[in-house]
């Protein structure tokens, strides 16, 4: 018998491609989706590629009711991979109710019904950022977490202290959550990628539009870091990679060995700066990028990457695809919405 998985915000970037892998790994995915940034196609896509259509509800997790109810239709499953959030950290300096109000009613909305409903399982999208601004590198598990320059990012924080918390309590439910780095790329076929719905915030589709003319110029943020070429250092890893990373924790979680509450980082371990993922992508596209350095911008760490030493140990996960693979299906991508694959 198939295992069915709730996959929250599963239309999203790095949902759908963890919706590939899952069912690719034959498992039953169920999507819960608000649409707030997402785009029904996707289910069409995904069907493409896998030759499955996943079971899609549009719900909206803010909702007590409304959770309460889709988790009660689906208590057959699992475990829940819980994605569904904002994730623009300028609009959350803009509009930080909004992103409170989502990112943890959503959270606790989620964890409610399936302590409701007995669904033991919980995979959480977190992210490097609540490291804040670390002081030694690579960046380890245990480095104490940081209140963050971004509404966003203490979203993200204040997450896994719920996390914490409940975990802690009388609850019988397990959690994994997933610290990533900065994810770029997309799905190898060309299919799946990041749909950008307003001029973006992160570096991978800034470059890649600026390359197909829908932007004018990249603004480079700061060359007086002390890095070694000025501009900030990131660990960027590939989506596919990230989506393979979760099958594990998946499976570990319903496997022997799971634990109340488990943290790993999801990174490659190597270190960019801007000026090398500029280099790099004009290597791929075989084209010079019109870019232009400016100020720094505020809220901007010079050096963040991954210690991967804890996925690969206890996960049996690492990263295994290149910055070429990462930039040229970004590239890809870009290439193919830009020919009308919207
Ligand atoms: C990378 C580098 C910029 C755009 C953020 C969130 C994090 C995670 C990923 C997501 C930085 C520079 C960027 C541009 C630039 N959240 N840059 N010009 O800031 O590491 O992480 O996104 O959902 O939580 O904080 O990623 O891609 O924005 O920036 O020079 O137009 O590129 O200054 O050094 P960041 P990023």
């Amino acid at each position: 018998m198939q295992e069915k998985i709730i996959v929250t915000g599963g239309c999203g970037y790095i949902g759908s491609h963890t919706v590939i892998t899952l069912i690719n790994h034959n498992y039953e995915v169920v999507i819960f989706d608000d649409l707030s940034n997402s785009n029904l196609k996707i289910l069409d896509r995904i069907q493409k590629i896998t030759g499955i259509k996943p079971h899609f509800e549009q719900v909206d997790l803010k909702s007590s009711e409304a959770t309460h109810a889709v988790f009660k239709t689906h208590k057959d499953s699992k475990a829940v991979i819980h994605f569904a959030a904002h994730k623009a950290v300028a609009e959350s300096i803009h509009n930080p109710l909004m992103y409170y109000q989502n990112n943890l009613f959503s959270l606790i909305n989620t964890l409610k019904a399936q302590q409701d409903n007995s669904i033991k399982h919980h995979i959480f999208s977190s992210s490097a950022t609540v490291y804040g601004n670390p002081s030694q590198m690579p960046i380890t598990e245990d480095a104490p977490t940081q209140r963050s320059f971004s509404p966003y990012g203490n979203t993200k924080k204040m997450a896994e202290e719920i996390l914490e918390d409940f975990t802690n309590s009388q609850s019988d439910i397990s959690v994994i959550s997933l610290r990533y780095f900065n994810p770029i790329g997309a799905h190898e076929s060309g299919q799946i990628g990041e749909f950008p719905t307003a001029i973006p915030n992160n570096l991978m589709p800034y470059i890649t539009q600026t390359a197909a003319g829908v932007l004018e110029k990249l603004m480079v943020f700061g060359n007086d870091y002390p890095t070694k070429d000025g501009t900030p250092i990131r660990d960027y890893i590939h989506v596919v990679d990230l989506a393979e990373a979760h099958l594990k924790a998946l499976q570990r979680l319903l496997g022997p060995k799971s634990q109340p509450l488990e943290v790993f980082n999801l990174g490659t371990g190597n270190g960019y700066s801007v000026l090398e993922m500029i280099k790099a992508f004009e290597a791929v596209s075989g084209s010079l990028l019109n870019y232009e350095i400016t100020d720094r911008r505020p809220g901007d760490v010079p050096e963040m990457f991954a210690s991967t030493a804890l996925a690969k140990q206890v996960l049996n996960w690492e990263a295994s695809r290149s910055l070429h693979d990462m930039i040229q299906s970004s590239w890809t991508w870009e290439q193919n919405l830009r020919k009308g694959l919207k």
